[in-house]
């Protein structure tokens, strides 16, 4: 028989494509999304959903005691521009959360434990270019501030509780299967919709804002290669940075015109998300990553533009 794993958040951007990918790994009937909000994709049909919240203790325990999982997916979370809108929420979900999985975990005896951590972790005093694992990090938003302190606890259970928990900085995540969630990269994906739809878009951050980024194909390997890596190559427990690509707006749009001649971008002048977009790293040094688990991105701007609008057309 093979062991359960649970994913909470499982309805969102990351969770749409991670669980579709366990299912395919696994037996699907032993990946087990859950989420606050009940699913609205076809393909939750293929395995077990149980409506769940990740704050209330209680009905989070009885997720845990019904189904012993052995692995669990902790993704629930409020993302960067969503956060600054509601920031005690935001941080009550991303700590108190993760705070009642990771307890969970342990009590439980869950062997391995995924959590995202985020870029947002930097702040503007973090070097920009190819920002190093370690380094000055005073993050500007609720958001950042909470992955790095989430951050801290993963360490903290791993040195005190033994919890083999994992983790990863993501860079903005783009894909197709699922809408973005309310962070500040969302526009990587916005973009490409309106390309198809309207050929016109309106871009919240300013042409020339280099971000880094990563496909979604390559966010879940890298999830499901650093649970499977033997536990002794892991010298953190705190969040790997990984890298994917860095692009700017204009350069992204000049992509898709290529394949869409007529589409037209325009910039808005004055976007809270400027500011946050502005206070995160250009491109990331994730060289640890690459050392300890062999981490190494396949797509690049061209591909995932490709890959995009192939499906996206669909
Ligand atoms: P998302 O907003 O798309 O999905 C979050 C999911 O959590 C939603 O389905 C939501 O219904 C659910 N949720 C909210 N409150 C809940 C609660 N109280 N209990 C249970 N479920 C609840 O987010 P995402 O983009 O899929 O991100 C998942 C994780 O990855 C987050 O921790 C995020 O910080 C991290 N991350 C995402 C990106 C990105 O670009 N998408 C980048 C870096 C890190
Ligand atoms: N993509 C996320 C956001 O923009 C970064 O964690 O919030």
């Amino acid at each position: 028989m093979q062991e359960n794993i649970l994913v909470f958040g499982a309805n969102g951007q990351i969770g749409t494509e991670l669980v579709e990918q366990l299912r395919s790994v696994y037996l699907p009937q032993n990946v087990i999304a859950c989420d606050i909000k009940l699913p609205d994709f076809e393909h939750r049909k293929d395995g077990p959903f149980e409506e769940c919240d990740v704050l209330q203790k209680r009905s989070l325990s009885s997720v845990f005691k019904k189904y012993k999982p052995k692995q669990v997916y902790h993704l629930a979370a409020i993302l960067s521009a969503t956060g600054e809108l509601q920031p005690e929420h935001a941080w009550r979900l991303n700590m108190d959360g993760l705070l009642h999985v990771l307890e969970l975990s342990v009590g439980f005896n869950v062997k391995k434990l995924f959590w995202p951590s985020s870029i947002a972790v930097f702040g503007p005093h973090s070097p920009k270019h190819h920002t190093p694992q370690s380094c000055v990090m005073d993050p500007t938003t609720i958001y950042g501030i909470s992955k790095l302190a989430g951050e801290r606890w993963c360490e903290y259970y791993n040195i005190k509780h033994r919890l083999d928990v994992r983790c990863i900085r993501y860079p903005g995540l783009m894909g197709w299967k699922a809408e973005p969630g309310g962070g500040t990269t969302d526009f990587a994906v916005h973009i490409f919709h309106s390309a198809l739809e309207s050929g016109l878009y309106e871009c919240f951050l300013q042409a020339d804002t280099e971000i880094p980024m990563m496909y979604m194909p390559d966010a879940i390997r890298a999830a499901l290669e650093l649970m499977n890596s033997p536990a002794e190559n892991l010298s953190t427990r705190s969040g790997y940075n990984i890298s994917g690509i860095s692009f700017t707006p204009a350069m992204l749009a000049k992509e898709i015109k290529k394949h869409v001649p007529q589409f037209e971008v325009s910039y808005t002048s004055s976007d809270p998300r400027q500011a946050i977009a502005d206070s995160w790293p250009k491109s990331i040094d994730d060289s640890l990553a690459r050392k300890d688990w062999n981490w190494e991105p396949h797509y690049d701007l061209i591909s995932i533009t490709e890959d995009m609008l192939l499906n996206l057309k669909k």
